[in-house]
């Protein structure tokens, strides 16, 4: 069991350089699948999601190279021309639930697929109905048995579907089904978030028929064939957002490169509206604060809404500000673990179902708290970096699934912080 111990408090101060997205590299991955032919992926984050992604890749039948670099991000080649296996195996799939992607490309590449129930997690039920119900539209027969989902298809066929509610992850599967199609799809009430358009650069590099994406109608005209493609995946708009309220909580100063500045504007909203200064750059955003801050209510939305992944980092904010700021989270069933640990630091939270009521209080005290679940966890980090003494940050397994060097970064900004084994 890995930790972190926390020597606080501390300024972040200087500069750090997002790393490519996780939420964007996972579906361009499994989107690989859909061609013959040889993928680049530059910018690839080097983390625990994107080795099992690649795993999964590697026992479908691809070839699978992560070249790593120690600057400017790490490439990935994906050879998919072998693809001869329609199973993820269940060990892979319970380690990350985003391999769900799979079932598009694969039903499009081989005509079947065999998944496990990816199941809930520490952030409440996450159903895939949507996606399953997309997949059928389009002409899978899909069958669920003891904890498998069988999905089969003599041919997918495109058609018109209304999304129930705008999933990120149920329109990125839709997207990857849909391409190779015959005929046009149309989803409606689509996700917007930009995952959703860098998927559709992808696709559409590899010579797919996407238009839409970044709006609720994504219009898929299926082709019959894919080529390949190179494609540099968009910065991580949550780390940027974790290192712009890091920013804020320590009364630092933090200029985050290889950002894009539009992704985070609901963050920058609520930070302008919290006393902190931000700065957009063209690839950069500055975040200055200096004194407490102010007591703000957040919402949590689809995109361009607040995201629900920064709902823990703007929380251990809150924790310290000068007031009381009510959190509704409208997008996970049961997203306030985080709180019962903030509480171990001294913060005064009340939580009733779907919404958490923060007091502010002048400062945090180092404390032992446990992760369940990955933003929840860089949340407890940058609070203990905010904290009056010493804070042990246990389970880190869960943080490191999702921020490249997140320790390594927080020591460049001047946070002590240490990993330590158990
Ligand atoms: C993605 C992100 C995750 C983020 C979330 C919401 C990835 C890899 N993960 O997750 O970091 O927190 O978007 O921005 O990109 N739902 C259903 N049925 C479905 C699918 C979803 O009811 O078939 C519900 C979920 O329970 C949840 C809501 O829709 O309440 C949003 O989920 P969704 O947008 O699908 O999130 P993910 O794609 O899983």
């Amino acid at each position: 069991m890995e930790r972190y111990i926390i020597a606080g408090p501390r300024k972040l101060v200087g500069k750090v350089r997002a790393s490519g997205a996780k939420n964007a590299v996972l579906p361009v991955m499994a989107a690989t699948v859909l061609t013959r032919h040889c993928c680049i992926i530059h910018d690839v984050p080097y983390l625990k999601d994107v080795y099992v992604m690649s795993d999964i890749l590697q026992t479908l039948g691809c070839a699978v190279e992560l070249m790593k670099s120690s600057t400017e991000g790490n490439s990935l080649i994906v050879d998919p021309i072998r693809v001869v296996s329609h199973e993820v195996p269940e060990e892979l799939m319970r380690q990350m639930r985003s391999s769900i992607f799979l079932m598009g490309p694969l039903l499009a590449r081989l005509g079947r697929v065999k998944v496990s129930y990816p199941g809930g997690c520490a952030i409440g039920p996450r159903p895939i109905d949507l996606h399953l119900r997309g997949l059928r539209a389009l002409g899978a027969t899909i069958t669920e048995r003891a904890g498998y989902i069988v999905a089969e298809t003599d041919g997918l066929r495109g058609c018109e579907i209304h999304l129930d509610f705008p999933s990120v992850g149920a329109t990125e599967n839709i997207m990857m089904a849909a391409v190779l199609a015959k005929g046009t799809t149309i989803i409606r009430n689509a996700a917007k978030e930009p995952e959703i358009t860098e998927l559709q650069n992808f696709l559409n590099a590899m010579g797919a028929k996407v238009k839409g994406a970044g709006t609720d109608l994504i219009r898929v005209e299926g082709v019959d064939e894919l080529g390949p493609a190179e494609h540099t995946v968009i910065p991580d708009r949550i780390e940027v957002g974790t290192f712009m309220v890091g920013a804020a909580l320590t009364g630092g100063c933090v200029e985050i490169i290889n950002c894009i500045p539009e992704h985070v504007q609901a963050v920058t909203a609520k930070l302008r509206e919290a006393g902190a200064k931000v700065t957009e750059g063209k690839s950069t955003i500055t975040v200055e604060a200096n004194d407490r801050p102010l007591a703000i209510d957040i919402k949590t939305l689809p995109y361009p809404g607040f995201p629900t992944d920064m709902q823990p980092q703007i929380m251990a904010l809150m924790c310290i500000a000068n007031g009381t700021s009510v959190i509704t989270e409208t997008i996970f069933e049961s997203r306030f673990k985080h709180a019962e640990e903030f509480r171990r630091m001294g913060a005064k939270i009340r939580t009733e179902g779907r919404v958490a009521v923060v007091k502010g209080v002048p400062s945090l005290s180092g404390a032992s708290v446990e992760v369940s679940d990955l933003r929840g966890g860089a949340a407890l980090v940058l609070a203990g970096i905010a904290a009056e003494g010493v804070s042990v940050i246990e389970d880190i397994h869960h943080i490191e699934r999702g921020y490249e060097k997140f320790d390594e970064k927080l020591r460049g900004l001047g946070a002590a912080i240490e990993r330590s084994s158990r």
